[in-house]
């Protein structure tokens, strides 16, 4: 299966730090692994500046959110259309933050999820337990949850075409990573519960580790069975730590 790295540049850069990201990025992108998939998630304001600069490579791109519903009098919303219309490829859904700020839901999340798919968009969807939920011995029954009431109803014909991301909410931005065991054990645990609901093509559906994915962890990581990608937050800010994160295997 191939792996896919995806950055999620969250509420950060500005037209100007863009363009010094893709100064040095670019000059890298020859360099990249062919066997690996690579996206760039930006606020929606720049997805156009990035798809421009994205021109002639292989690097796809997609949003953080949406909203579910169609078309309408829904201000200050996006809907599926919108990005499929920019050229995006995925939109995360379901992150942890919007869980947490933006009062988001597994219902929500699920209604974005079909309206993601019912466009054309692969969404990556965002599960993960808090420190909390960790240590009250949760995670399993928190990730259950959030599956399968995210997946409810979903039906999938390509197992290309949904990601999911564990994403462990005392490990985004804390600079604390899971070890690779712990997110392996969840990994596993999610393959499984999707099994139940995908049968035989949830082998290919990839899983990405997300939370304080660094250069220097990203291949211990990426090294478990369960393991097919990860979504980057701070250091995809960085178009060297990025690029080291993506060619993981290549001791940089
Ligand atoms: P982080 O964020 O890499 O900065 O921890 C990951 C994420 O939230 O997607």
């Amino acid at each position: 299966m191939r792996e896919l790295i995806a950055g999620n540049w969250k509420m950060n850069m500005t037209r100007k730090e863009i363009d010094s990201f893709f100064e040095e990025f670019l000059r890298m992108v020859p360099y990249l692994p062919n066997e690996r998939e690579v996206a760039i998630i930006p606020p929606f304001v720049y997805i156009p500046y990035v798809s421009e600069k994205l021109k002639g490579t292989t690097i796809n791109y997609g949003a953080q959110n949406l909203f579910y519903e169609e078309k309408g009098a829904f201000t200050g919303e996006v809907s599926a259309e919108m990005l499929k219309d920019l050229g995006c490829t995925y939109v995360i859904i379901g992150h942890s933050e919007r869980r947490k700020y933006f009062c988001e839901t597994d219902e929500t999340v699920n209604r974005k999820i079909k309206a993601a798919l019912g466009k054309g968009l692969t969404p990556i969807v965002c599960v993960g337990e808090t420190l909390e939920e960790r240590e009250s011995g949760k995670t399993f029954e928190i990730i259950e949850g959030q599956i399968r009431k995210g997946l409810d109803g979903v039906e999938l014909s390509e197992p290309e075409r949904l990601v999911i991301a564990y994403e462990p909410v005392w490990a985004i931005g804390t600079g604390k990573t899971a070890t690779p065991q712990q997110a392996e054990e969840v990994h596993a645990f999610i393959r499984k519960l999707l099994k139940e609901k995908f049968g035989e093509i949830s082998k290919d559906i990839r899983i990405l580790y997300g939370g304080s994915v660094k250069p220097e962890n990203a291949a211990g990581l990426m090294e478990m069975e369960n393991i097919n990608g990860a979504l980057v937050g701070g250091a995809s800010l960085d178009p060297v730590s990025f690029y080291r994160i993506i060619r993981y295997d290549s001791g940089g």
